[in-house]
């Protein structure tokens, strides 16, 4: 076994304790207040996803995995050979195996990931596994416009973007992402977009509040994390997580609730808290099948393949980039 580094190229733009302070102070000093959940992702942040995603109410995960797997062959017919695959939200890396181990040679793959060292093991053990592609790992935050390295293969360029992380963006953003993704792989290019789907309350809700309270210590992270990397003074005990589904805005929310009256001190600014005011976390937009394939449209892509599970719980679109791309 040769246990030599093998990664093609890595980038490292994670954002910085500037920017999380600048953000934070931001979101904290509208109304009503917000923090991004982006931030949720420091490597106990990650850990505790991973967590989540092994939980029995969190059935999205597990869903979306088995679904990859019963389609895998089809999709990678589709595709064909020699592609290059761009993941964005490189999180635990099965469901990315999943797909490079159907696919005919793929030639390159680009994992994204604002969670650099989760990021850098991964590409790290990809390059081993994959010897024949070209691994690169790029940690950034994806929801700004960023540069991807060159990519070696003559064939499609793929962006996948699983576990329905495009939830996190309202209608007008995902429309957005999804125009830019499309310039990214290019002409005769396609995206592989995991979607969940809208469905009961009870499902929805259970899924972001599970009983073992794993969903409440990954939402009070954030302030942890402003706690130590932003020296702001939150105490844990007086906020609590609340999650429900929105069904007139078709979207689970997390926010953190403050159980009392309190000021909060974040890099120099006081911030007052009322009882019962909330910190909204999270939207996680739920959508169905037409919904989405009507967005995609309006990003300008052809929604060629949909697969759902039997249960109609969670949908992978393959999403078609047309020749309109080559229009001047
Ligand atoms: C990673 C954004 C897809 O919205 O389901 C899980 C994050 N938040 N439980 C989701 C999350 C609470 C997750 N995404």
């Amino acid at each position: 076994m040769n246990d030599k580094p093998t990664i093609a190229s890595f980038a490292d733009f994670r954002p910085d304790r500037e920017k999380f302070l600048a953000e934070a102070l931001a979101g904290l000093g509208a109304t009503p207040k917000t923090l991004p959940s982006k931030y949720f992702y420091d490597d106990r942040g990650s850990a505790l996803f991973d967590l989540i995603c092994e939980l029995p109410e969190y059935y999205v995960t597990r869903v979306e995995t088995a679904l990859l797997g019963s389609i895998a062959d089809e999709v990678a017919t589709i595709i064909g050979q020699d592609a290059a695959i761009i993941e964005y939200g490189t999180g635990s890396s099965e469901k990315i195996r999943i797909l490079l181990t159907a696919l005919n040679r793929p030639a390159a793959f680009v994992g994204v990931d604002i969670s650099g060292d989760a990021l850098l093991g991964v590409t790290d053990a990809m390059a081993r596994h994959f010897p024949d592609m070209a691994v690169h790992g790029v940690c950034a935050d994806f929801t700004q416009p960023l540069k991807l390295p060159t990519l070696a293969g003559s064939g499609k360029r793929v962006v996948f973007f699983p576990g329905s992380s495009l939830g996190n963006f309202d209608h007008q953003q995902a429309e957005d992402f999804l125009a830019n993704a499309a310039k990214t792989v290019g002409p005769d290019g396609a995206l592989l977009i995991g979607i969940d789907l809208k469905k009961d309350v009870d499902t929805l809700n259970a899924a972001y509040d599970d009983a073992q309270g794993i969903t409440a210590q990954f939402n009070l992270n954030l302030l942890t994390r402003l706690n130590r990397e932003c020296g702001a003074d939150f105490d844990l005990e007086d906020f609590r997580h609340r999650a429900f589904y929105n069904a007139k805005a078709g979207r689970v929310e997390m926010h953190l609730v403050s159980l009392r009256a309190q000021t909060v001190s974040l890099g120099g600014a006081n911030i007052a808290f009322t009882k019962g005011e909330t910190i909204h976390t999270e939207n996680s937009y739920k959508y169905s099948t037409s919904e989405f394939q009507d967005l995609s449209r309006r990003a300008g892509l052809m929604p060629l393949h949909v697969w759902t599970d039997a249960d109609q719980l969670f949908s992978l679109h393959y999403l078609h980039v047309g020749s309109q791309y080559y229009m001047p």
